[in-house]
């Protein structure tokens, strides 16, 4: 069975459906650990799931070299899934298209370095948008700019806020995620040049 890592860095909503989705054996997978770059209550999902769990310091100036060797013994695929840390382009090297990144806009809109959580809803929301919603995609060196697996778009309202459009849309994501992880263990995603094939199972 492949094994996933997870990286977290917040609540882990999208770990916790990944979880579920084992356990109803609809997502045939080994999630073998799950990292965070910080103290997050997504380690303490993990924790009551008996997932080996590991809570590495960000700001450390062995972080990097500290993730890789948990990769190395841990890793088929990573999910990034909340996770707010850069990855090094050694890590993305040695596990090229093998890592994914759940962004919660339409990339390549409001991606990019210091776009997450509640600031792309504003930025979205400030700009006027009228549809927004979510991305998985691989990870490459260029932050939110590897080519795109899945996406789903949503309106968005007039009375939206970033908290009502991150709650409309977190259904979604974890669907996004699931299927996204499931098409990448079941070897079903080609890439070529920017664009992502997906093959019939
Ligand atoms: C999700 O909304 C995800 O799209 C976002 O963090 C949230 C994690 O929620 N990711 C990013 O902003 C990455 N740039 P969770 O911790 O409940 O799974």
């Amino acid at each position: 069975m492949p094994r996933i890592v997870v990286l977290v860095s917040g609540n882990g909503t999208n770990l916790q459906y990944l979880i579920d989705k084992v356990k109803s054996h609809e997502l045939n997978v080994n999630i073998s650990a799950v990292i965070s770059d910080r103290e997050c209550f997504a380690l303490k999902r993990a924790e009551k799931e008996g997932i080996q769990s590991f809570c590495l310091n960000r700001k450390g100036k062995d972080f990097s070299k500290n993730l890789l060797s948990l990769l190395n013994k841990y890793a088929d695929y990573i999910v990034c899934a909340g996770f707010l840390s850069i990855i090094d382009p050694p890590i993305i090297q040695k596990f090229k298209f093998r890592i994914i990144n759940l962004h919660p806009a339409l990339l390549p809109a409001f991606g990019g370095k210091g776009m997450f959580g509640n600031k792309v809803h504003r930025a979205v929301l400030d700009y006027g948008c009228k549809i927004t919603g979510c991305t998985v995609h691989f990870v490459t060196d260029d932050i939110d700019g590897g080519p795109i697996i899945l996406q789903y778009a949503i309106p968005v309202l007039d009375n939206d806020d970033e908290q009502s459009l991150a709650q409309r849309l977190s259904l979604f994501e974890h669907n996004i995620l699931f299927e996204s992880v499931k098409l990448l263990c079941e070897n079903r995603l080609k890439v070529e040049g920017k664009k992502v094939n997906i093959l019939h199972a």
